[in-house]
């Protein structure tokens, strides 16, 4: 007789630190882990709880000294810098990969030292690393990057895991604020791009990052979920 595993291991007993926990795929994330019996912590720049900024090192060095040990950090952080080669800004640029790539590594720096075996990282990329289309250079080679990112840390931090979820077009509320005429374009394109013939949900992503949290033989890897519409 089978048994069916659930979703992801039942996370009672732990601490997870969730950054940009504030709204979105975090929010859902940290409502999802908090459901599955874990201590959620949510950091974010500007809310009523821990203040992290992942562009801060100051705030994510305080956060681990005041907060202690995690057995999972996550961060949704990013910037998006989106416009055509000739309209670059350098600080923008820098704020771009200081969220998606330094940032992941200096809360691997500050939180590493402190997680129990088992524990791991996970952060987010996107499919516009796998995707490239103008006006897109910047959040392609960032997110990108950071798929190169865990598997170098990884690497260096075994036992703890690293992983990252590479989400494609995802309703999380970040297109909210685009005119509807721009969001109905971008959904359709993305729509039509998919293989499952349509955008992500929150589920869609959280169902893949709960599994990646309790997925111990996983490490290293950015997960795809994103109907398939990178591959075409
Ligand atoms: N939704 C999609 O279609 C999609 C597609 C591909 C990839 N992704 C990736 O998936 C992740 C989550 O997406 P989402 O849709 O939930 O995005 P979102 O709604 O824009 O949320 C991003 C979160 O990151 C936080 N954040 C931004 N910069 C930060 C910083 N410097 N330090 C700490 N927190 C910071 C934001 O906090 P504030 O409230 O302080 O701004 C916010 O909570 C992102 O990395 C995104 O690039 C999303």
């Amino acid at each position: 007789m089978y048994t069916v595993a659930a979703m992801s291991e039942n996370l009672t007993g732990t601490r997870i630190l969730v950054v940009g926990g504030g709204r979105g795929i975090g929010a859902e994330l940290a409502r999802r882990t908090g459901a599955e019996g874990a201590e959620v912590v949510v950091a974010t720049r500007s809310g009523p709880g821990p203040r992290i900024d992942v562009t801060d090192e100051t705030t994510i060095a305080r956060a681990a000294e005041s907060l202690g040990a995690f057995d999972h950090v996550i961060s949704t952080a990013s910037a998006h810098h989106d416009v055509p080669v000739a309209e670059l800004e350098h600080d923008r640029i820098r704020a771009a990969f200081a969220a998606k790539v330094v940032g992941p590594l200096l809360l691997a720096k500050h939180f590493a030292p402190l997680m129990p075996a088992g524990g791991s990282f996970l952060y987010f990329s996107g499919i516009v690393g796998w995707r490239p289309k103008p006006g897109t250079v910047v959040k392609g080679t960032a997110n990108a990057a950071l798929a190169a990112l865990v598997t170098h840390l990884a690497v260096e931090l075994a036992p703890l895991r690293v992983n990252a979820i590479a989400p494609g077009i995802t309703d999380s509320g970040a297109w909210d604020a685009l005119p509807d005429e721009r969001r109905r374009a971008l959904y359709d394109g993305a729509t039509a791009a998919s293989l499952a013939g349509r955008i992500g949900t929150l589920d869609d992503v959280t169902d893949a990052a709960l599994w990646l949290l309790g997925a111990g033989w996983v490490t290293g890897e950015t997960v795809h979920v994103d109907g398939g519409g990178r591959h075409r």
